[in-house]
């Protein structure tokens, strides 16, 4: 079964076409970082303009790409949701429109489902049941994974997420939009120890996070220095050590509670090298595995959902749900209620 996937939650125009039988065929995406980048963050109506301009030349590029048509493929899948609501409606006129006249399954998919299945992208992949730690701009969640629509949640940031952090703080330290990658771009050139910041609810007993207050003890700590480059890089280093050291620690509590010997990480701090090799390490010898998702399927992409379109295609076993062309987005959508 051949499934085109598209993603239009945020700010990437994202479209896949992915085979049960021979995996990911091809893949564009078109992210509208620039765009957004002056006004610090994304701006939701540029954003559903962009979707509307970018759309259909990415599903002719992917085509393109592949050498297959419209008439090949065997069901659309999108993201239903979270996200903001132009954005997402964008991809849901598009898939319902093009799932009617063909006559073929539609399939709503969660965003967040399409990140924590995305490391079955690589090879090798994990088997279920895992723990994802799904570290992203807008969640910080561990699950507890048993199957396809299976997830349990076993804790979540209770303020910020980490991305939204990573964000903040390097808007602190005068980096643009979106920080994260600019700030541990930064944190490579940092000197370890020299400044110390807290670990918030490494010893809370349970598997929730909490990262708002890193950020205000950045702030004070960059008004009291000279902030110099070295000193930026030394912070930088330090809020980084801090939320991978959290991120790390809570991962392993999960894994040892539930007994579960795989890891997977999504979402796009899971491009962070700094958590990569602290996971790596820390899990070291003790027979649990960890998967990361390519880097360019960390953070938002067509691909995971094609794949978690195709996976719940083949979960329905024939009761395959079609549309008689109208719709219905949900901008707030809890994993836990799939
Ligand atoms: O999953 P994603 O693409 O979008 C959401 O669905 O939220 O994640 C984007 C987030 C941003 O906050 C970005 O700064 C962060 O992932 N990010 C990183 C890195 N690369 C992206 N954070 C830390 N280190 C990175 N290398
Ligand atoms: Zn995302």
């Amino acid at each position: 079964m051949l499934v085109l996937g598209i993603e239009t939650s945020c700010d990437e125009t994202g479209v896949a076409l992915y085979d049960t039988h021979q995996k990911l065929l091809g893949h564009t995406l078109y992210s509208q970082i620039d765009m957004h980048r002056d006004y610090g963050g994304v701006v939701p109506e540029l954003a559903s303009r962009d979707h509307i301009r970018r759309v259909l030349p990415l599903i002719k590029e992917v085509f393109k790409q592949t050498n297959l048509s419209l008439e090949k493929i065997d069901a659309i899948a999108y993201t239903q949701g979270p996200g903001l609501a132009g954005a997402l409606l964008t991809g849901a006129s598009i898939s319902n429109a093009l799932a009617f006249v063909r006559n073929i399954p539609i399939l709503n998919i969660h965003h967040l489902e399409g990140h924590l299945l995305s490391p079955l992208l690589s090879d090798p992949a994990p088997t279920f049941p895992f723990i994802a730690l799904l570290v992203s701009g807008g969640h910080t969640q561990l699950m507890h994974v048993a199957g396809i629509g299976q997830y349990k949640l076993l804790g979540e940031t209770v303020d910020d997420a980490a991305g939204e952090a990573f964000d903040k703080t390097a808007k602190l330290l005068g980096l643009s939009y979106p920080g994260g990658k600019l700030l541990a771009d930064l944190a490579t050139h940092g000197q370890l120890n020299r400044f110390k910041l807290p670990r918030p609810m490494l010893n809370s007993h349970d598997l929730n996070f909490s990262f708002s207050g890193l950020k205000t003890a950045v702030a004070l700590l960059i008004n009291k220095q000279q902030t110099d480059f070295q000193t930026r890089a030394d912070i930088a280093l330090a809020f980084e050590e801090a939320v991978t050291d959290v991120l790390v620690k809570k991962s392993i509590t999960a894994l040892k509670t539930t007994g579960l010997q795989q890891l997977v990480v999504a979402g796009g701090v899971g491009a962070n090298s700094r958590l990569r090799q602290k996971l790596q390490h820390s899990l070291a010898g003790t027979g649990i595995a960890v998967f990361f998702p390519k880097l360019e399927f960390c953070t938002d992409n067509g691909a995971m959902i094609a794949l978690a379109g195709a996976l719940r295609l083949q979960q329905l076993d024939g009761k395959l749900p079609k549309t008689d062309g109208s719709f219905t987005i949900k901008a707030r959508w809890n994993l836990e209620d799939l």
